[in-house]
This record gives structure tokens, C-alpha cells and sequence, in this order.
């Protein structure tokens, strides 16, 4: 397939979205919401480019993560408008999240010293990693977008029931922003619970019926430190990392759209 960006003709192979084959090719475009093993959303924004198709005349700007890279398309990556629209959308999120230190850093980085909008005080900017990763890796789906507009927020069903989450701490762990924390709460819940309870390690796969010892203090389990030097990333990811692994090489059978059993 080939493509030009930036005005240098490429070629790329496979089907691929405008984002991957930037990256291929060594140029650089934020994103806030896309991660290598989660289904892209196109919550953030940032990764926005201008395309224009082969035969067509007019530029349309669209989100690189989910815009599949085409024969003859055009791209650009940092017009004008582009860094203007990746202003604005950051200018929008300091705006609703005017003191959380990540999102004071990204302004910074991309020059929006105060926003011309009201002065939120909440720390999550809506990427969704959180919620996409508790059900399309964890399989738990323990936490949803609830309301709309901008009462829209990451909750329990109903802001009650979490029995549905393993406290497995993936959400805490992608969420960019520390905004969530959900496997704190959660763990509170467990450890109210007088009957033995199973290691979170368990129930994500990775241990054969261990029972949890020390009541949730997953900072002094030797099995939580070991987990995490061994795979350099949370055991969710790992786990998922594997099992996408022998699924490609055709040791386990894909099991629908997102999952791998
Ligand atoms: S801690 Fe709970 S809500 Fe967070 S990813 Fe794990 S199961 Fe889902
Ligand atoms: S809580 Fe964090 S990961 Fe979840 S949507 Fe908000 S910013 Fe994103
Ligand atoms: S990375 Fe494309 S919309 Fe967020």
C-alpha cells in the first residue's frame, strides 16, 4: 500500500491505522486513550491528522487511531489546524481538570498556559482506558461511563455494586491522570468479608486456588512483588500479552471479538 506523510511517499504493508503507520514510519502523534492491547476508541482526540483520500479534493480531519491507513491517502500529521485543534482539546481538559498534575504538564507541553474556559477541579479526562480494560483484559467489567454530558463519570453500576471487581489494581494502573481508585475501594469491601478470600493473582488467571493470607495487603505479598518484577508490567497485561501470544501462534483458539481463552 502506498501513502505519503508529512509529503514523503511511503509504503506499508498489511492493514494498519493512520496512527500504526506513523509510527512506523518514526513521526510522533499524541495519544491519550490508545493502548496496544485494548480496541481503539477515540475518546481523546489528540491523535488527530488531516487525510485526503485518492481522487478526492478536500482535507478531512479524523482521529488516527481509528482511521484505517488506505491506498494513495494523504497525510498530515502537523498543520496549522492540526496543532490548533491539539491545543484546544488540551485547553478543554485543563479547563475541566485545572489542578491534576498530569494534565498541568500535557498543557505545558503543548503551550496552553490558562484555560479561557471555567477552572474544573476533576482529575479523569474521559479516556476510558480504565473502563476498557477492566472488561476487554480483565473480564471482570466492573466499572462503566454512567450519565452524560458533564455529569458523565467512571462508576460502579448504579455508584454501588462492585462485587464484580477482583481489586486486581489494572484500571489504577492505566488510568494516566491517577484518577481512579477503584481497586483501593474495593479492597476496603474484601477485607470486611470474613470468609477466606482468593488472591487477586487467582482470580486472573495466574494461580491455582491460593487463598489470600494476608488480607489484602497486597504491598507485603511476596507473590504481588514477584509477579510484577517478573513481568515488568501488571500481570494483567502479561497474562493478556501470553495468551495473545499463543492465540497468534495458534496454541489456544480466539474466542469472539476481544477475548482469547
Ligand atoms: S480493580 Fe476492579 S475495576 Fe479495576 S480493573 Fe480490576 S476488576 Fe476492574
Ligand atoms: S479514571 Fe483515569 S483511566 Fe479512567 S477514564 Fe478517567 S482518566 Fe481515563
Ligand atoms: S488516541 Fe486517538 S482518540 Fe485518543
Amino acid at each position: 500500500m502506498r501513502y505519503t506523510i508529512n509529503g514523503k511517499k511511503r509504503t506499508a504493508r498489511g492493514k494498519m491505522t493512520v496512527l500504526e503507520a506513523a509510527r512506523s514510519a518514526g513521526i510522533d502523534i499524541p495519544s491519550l486513550c490508545d493502548n496496544d492491547y485494548l480496541e481503539p476508541y477515540g475518546a481523546c482526540r489528540l491523535c488527530v491528522v488531516e487525510v485526503r483520500e485518492k481522487g478526492r479534493k478536500g482535507w478531512r480531519v479524523v482521529a488516527s487511531c481509528l482511521y484505517p491507513l488506505k491506498e494513495g491517502l494523504e497525510i498530515r500529521t502537523d498543520s496549522k489546524l492540526i496543532l490548533q485543534h491539539r491545543k484546544l482539546l488540551v485547553e478543554l481538559m485543563l479547563a475541566r481538570c485545572s489542578g491534576n498534575r498530569y494534565v498541568r504538564r500535557l498543557a505545558k507541553r503543548f503551550g496552553v498556559k490558562r484555560p479561557r474556559f471555567g477552572g474544573g477541579d476533576e482529575d479523569c479526562i474521559m479516556c476510558g482506558l480504565c473502563v476498557r480494560v477492566c472488561s476487554e483484559i480483565v473480564g471482570a467489567a466492573a466499572i462503566g461511563f454512567s450519565s452524560r454530558g458533564i455529569s458523565r463519570k467512571v462508576e460502579t453500576p448504579f455508584g454501588i455494586d462492585s462485587s464484580k471487581c477482583i481489586a486486581c489494581g489494572a484500571c489504577t494502573y492505566v488510568c494516566p491522570t491517577g484518577a481512579i481508585n477503584m481497586e483501593y475501594e474495593r479492597v476496603i469491601e474484601l477485607r470486611k468479608n470474613e470468609k477466606e478470600h482468593m488472591c487477586r493473582y487467582t482470580l486472573m488467571g495466574f494461580l491455582d486456588e491460593a487463598v489470600c493470607m494476608l488480607n489484602y495487603e497486597c504491598a507485603r505479598c511476596e507473590v504481588d512483588q514477584r509477579m510484577r518484577d517478573r513481568f515488568d508490567t501488571h500481570p494483567a497485561f502479561a497474562m493478556h500479552g501470553r495468551l495473545r501470544g499463543a492465540a497468534a501462534a495458534g496454541r489456544v483458539k480466539r474466542t469472539g471479538k476481544k477475548g482469547v481463552k
